[in-house]
């Protein structure tokens, strides 16, 4: 990909500004610049690179060279989403939805944003609201999706067992095109996330559902129950082993199954 590929994209999809670069710190950070300045709905940077990739809860997130798609975009809305958690399912339906449509795969999202592909995580998604006192400025949707088996470290512990688009179709992508195809979808999917079919979309695209879970708490307090759903509020529902109804927020928690399969 280059900055002309990235235009092509931009005036396809009818984006606002663009820009492709070499090597960033992190594209979240450039896009939240960007914000600052200005930058209308739908501007986007993508880098080759990463050389301070976030993830969630404070962790790195990893984008060597020519491995990966890191990029970001500014969204800005007219009316307030009805909750700003629902910015976390939106780039992972977007990429799930895109798999599925555009490439045939079966996906699922490990709730909130993480798409799994053949039950391995294939990408990551990272909202940072930005706001000015109540008032929600611009939400910057960061997405780094692994395209090779390079993208993701193999000396350190991961979270959870990583894939590539490469390996998960058993062949390579064009990183433009599938940029363009995820794109595509967020923007439609956008379009929707005020609404019902949003959610039983987000919902209906689970990873886990009616299966028992381990959910880890930022206090590192550990619940296990079966994972029912998600509420009108994109938050997930628990029945806990002791049959209580426990719901949760995507802000500072883990997710995984009990019963551990992406490990098989
Ligand atoms: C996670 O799974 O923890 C979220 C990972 C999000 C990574 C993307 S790559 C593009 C953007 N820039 C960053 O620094 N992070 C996000």
């Amino acid at each position: 990909m280059d900055q002309i590929s990235l235009e092509r994209i931009g005036k396809q999809l009818e984006l606002g500004w663009v820009e492709y670069k070499e090597t960033v710190t992190s594209t979240n950070d450039l896009a939240a610049a960007w914000a600052r300045k200005g930058a209308p709905n739908f501007s986007l940077i993508a880098a080759n690179h990463q050389t301070k990739g976030r993830g969630r809860s404070g962790r790195q997130w990893f984008t060597p060279p020519d491995s990966a798609l890191a990029f970001s975009l500014i969204l800005r809305l007219d009316q307030e989403p009805m909750d700003v958690q629902r910015f976390s399912g939106l780039g992972a339906l977007a990429v799930c939805t895109a798999l599925q449509q555009e490439y045939q795969q079966e996906t699922q999202i490990k709730w909130p944003n993480d798409v799994l592909l053949k039950g391995k995580k294939v990408c990551g998604v990272l909202p940072e609201a930005m706001w000015t006192g109540s008032n929600l400025e611009a939400v910057i949707l960061g997405i780094g999706i692994n395209l090779t088996a390079n993208a993701y470290p193999k000396d350190i512990p991961l979270l959870y067992p990583a894939i590539s688009i490469e390996e998960g179709l058993g062949r390579s992508v064009r990183d433009d095109q599938f940029l363009a195809a995820v794109l595509w979808h967020l923007k439609v999917w956008f379009t929707k996330i005020n609404t019902l079919e949003f959610i039983e979309a987000w919902e209906g695209n689970l990873a886990f559902m009616g299966e028992e879970i381990e959910i880890t708490q930022a206090d590192h307090q550990l619940i296990v129950g079966r994972l029912k759903g998600l509420d009108s509020k994109g938050r997930i529902i628990i029945e806990t082993q002791e049959h209580e109804t426990q719901i949760f927020s995507a802000s500072e928690i883990h997710l995984r199954p009990v019963v551990d399969t992406s490990r098989k």
